[in-house]
């Protein structure tokens, strides 16, 4: 099991799970900002391609920050965001630190056993992150409709009864420690999947923007004319 224990502020939603699932995105969403994108071949979590939106020093770089001697922090938009203007939207409005941002692009998956097997894994995002700051976890947005497609997250690799899942359906949103949860998504679907995932800091932003998005829709008040009969 990885060691989760530091001194790194952490949000208090996350510390039963490790994950929050958010209500879906309501805004509209253009396959014109993901699909024009340039695409870079990366490998992670399946046969994947990565359009990076936001990088350690604003070039089309899929690396780690740490490459630069950096932690995943204070993220410079590549020249794809411009072209993301409603995604670039979506990371700001969260208002928090935010690092690495990247749309990937997940080609449909074999089996959800071979993703298990082959594709679980854990990030690496708090490399070189100062302990007196916030904990950096995950956000997603899925931007194709996946309903049949799922994030599978285990706490323990090798135990399925650790086991959660996530449906991926147009808009969806969750915030996840990728650091203390192994992860991967099947994708079942006969078309590429695209998400947009970015690193932020936890810290009183990331979480009031959690929680602003996971209130209940205020109650419409009763007005006269609900009670007028014909
Ligand atoms: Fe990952």
């Amino acid at each position: 099991m990885p060691v989760t224990e530091t001194r790194h502020y952490k949000l208090p939603a996350l510390a039963q799970t490790g994950f929050v699932t958010l209500p879906a995105f309501s805004g509209q969403l253009d396959p014109a900002e993901w699909e024009r994108l340039h695409y870079l071949d990366w490998k992670s979590g399946g046969d994947t391609n990565f359009a990076v939106l936001a990088s350690a020093l604003g070039e089309d770089d899929p690396r780690g920050f740490w490459e630069h001697g950096l932690p995943d922090k204070d993220g410079v938009w590549t020249a794809n965001a411009s072209l993301a203007p409603t995604l670039r939207q979506w990371v700001q409005s969260v208002g928090a630190r935010f690092g690495r941002v990247r749309i990937i692009k997940l080609a449909p998956s074999t089996d959800v056993e071979t993703v298990i097997r082959q594709h679980l894994h854990l990030d690496d995002n708090n490399r070189l992150n100062p302990v007196d700051e916030g904990w950096v976890v995950r956000a997603w947005l899925n931007l194709t409709d996946d309903p049949d497609s799922y994030m599978i997250l285990r706490e323990d690799r090798d135990d399925p009864a650790t086991e959660h899942r996530i449906a991926l359906p147009l808009g969806a949103q969750f915030v996840v420690d990728t650091e203390r949860l192994w992860h991967a998504a099947y994708h079942p679907g006969s078309q590429a999947r695209y998400a947009m995932i970015a690193s932020f800091e936890s810290g009183p932003a990331l979480e009031a923007w959690m929680e602003g998005r996971r209130a209940p829709r205020p109650v419409r008040q009763a007005s006269p004319a609900d009670f007028t009969t014909a």
